[in-house]
């Protein structure tokens, strides 16, 4: 019998998207990508795991419902750790012959463009690493459950090398920079809508990849030159000039998805009048003091500097004056909590 083996992992929100694969199977991106990682504090994945002898299926429960095992995600994921096991010496024969249970929780809403793929991937294979007794890095093995869970295993600044290896042994994660490096920058995440988006971000992605023409400029002719704007910025804590790139960047992202045919929309109405309102304060301020981004949903992540967040957060709720408080999550503070230094 093992022990039940639990662990948090953290969501992360890309400023230089990724979307689109060159191989569905190994998650393998057309696009580098560069995210920040949120403090666990508030939005975190939280998964327990345990293996026995007497389980005669492996079996998984997310959010309290008993979801397929069936999954090549997650089968994918299980397979590696095993054979990771195997090949460490970590755990004996017979240990790698039970059948595991799994028992997942988010604390914020699954499947609504806040990342929950990338905190849920990256908190099951870390819990597994660990009840496995796997030492080296999983972000790879993430990468197999959703591509975006590969940067959740740093924390701080992070990017994805897309790679050119068929095999995908060159399409891994790093670090850019810890938190530690730019402790003023938070992200406010303003929840606009919490309910399953109508199309996965697997499924539109794929639309996209086959059919935009948007998407094939923007990989070659967009993506590379911001990417390395951005690294710089972030280096260089050049907010403003981070803050530009984020948003165009996110921008586009949702001009491919309406480029797709057929057609598919993340974003609302109200994810709109965030746009313009952080526009018009930042035109106001004389200065680019926020910025937005939208993954694939309604919600928007808002990075600024600590200085600015009172201001800012009295101009929300100044604005959208009937919103439940709650929707307004804040104090997110990118930071160290590095799954892979938990795992040392
Ligand atoms: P999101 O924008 O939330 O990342 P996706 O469409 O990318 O939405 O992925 C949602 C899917 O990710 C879920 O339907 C589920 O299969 C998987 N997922 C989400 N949370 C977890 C979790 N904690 N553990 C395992 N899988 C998860
Ligand atoms: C818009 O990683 O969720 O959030 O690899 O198919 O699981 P799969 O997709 P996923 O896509 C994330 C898309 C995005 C941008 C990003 O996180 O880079
Ligand atoms: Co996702």
């Amino acid at each position: 019998m093992s022990d039940i083996v639990t662990v948090k992992a953290p969501v992360n929100i890309a400023v230089i998207k990724y979307w689109g694969k060159r191989d569905e199977d190994l998650i393998l991106p057309l696009n580098d990508s560069v995210s920040a990682t949120l403090d666990t504090s508030i939005m975190c994945a939280k998964t327990s795991v345990c293996a026995r002898p007497e389980f005669k299926e492996n079996e998984i429960w997310l959010n309290g419902k008993k979801e397929s095992f069936h999954s090549p995600r997650l089968q994918n994921c299980l397979k590696e750790i095993k054979s990771r096991a195997a090949a460490e010496n970590s755990v004996n024969e017979d240990f790698l012959q039970w059948k595991v249970r799994v028992c997942s929780e988010n604390n914020f809403p699954t499947a609504a463009g806040l990342a929950s793929s990338a905190a849920g991937y990256a908190c099951l294979v870390t819990a597994l690493a660990k009840l496995y007794k796997v030492k080296s890095d999983v972000s790879s093995i993430a990468r197999l459950g959703s591509g975006s869970a590969c940067r959740s295993v740093y924390g701080g600044f992070v990017r994805w090398h897309a790679g050119t290896n068929p095999d995908g042994s060159d399409s891994i994660a790093s670090q850019i920079k810890g938190s530690a490096h730019w402790p003023e920058m938070q992200a406010l995440i303003l929840v606009v809508g919490d309910t399953k988006k109508k199309t996965s971000s697997t499924t539109g992605m794929r639309i996209s990849t086959q059919t935009s023409e948007l998407l094939k400029h923007r990989i070659k002719y967009c993506v590379p030159q911001r990417t390395d704007e951005i690294i710089q910025a972030i280096k260089e804590k050049d907010f403003p000039k981070f803050a530009e790139i984020t948003m165009k960047d996110s921008n586009q992202f949702h001009a491919v998805c309406l480029d797709s045919y057929p057609p598919f929309v993340y974003m609302t109405d109200v994810s709109h009048l965030i746009v313009d309102l952080i526009h018009k304060y930042n035109e106001l301020s004389g200065s680019t003091k926020v910025a937005y981004t939208f993954d694939a949903g309604p919600n928007a992540c808002l990075y600024l500097l600590e200085k600015d967040v009172p201001q800012v957060l009295s101009l929300i709720r100044h604005v959208f004056p009937s919103s439940n408080p709650h929707q307004f999550v804040t104090g997110l503070k990118t930071n160290e909590v590095a799954l892979n230094s938990e795992l040392k």
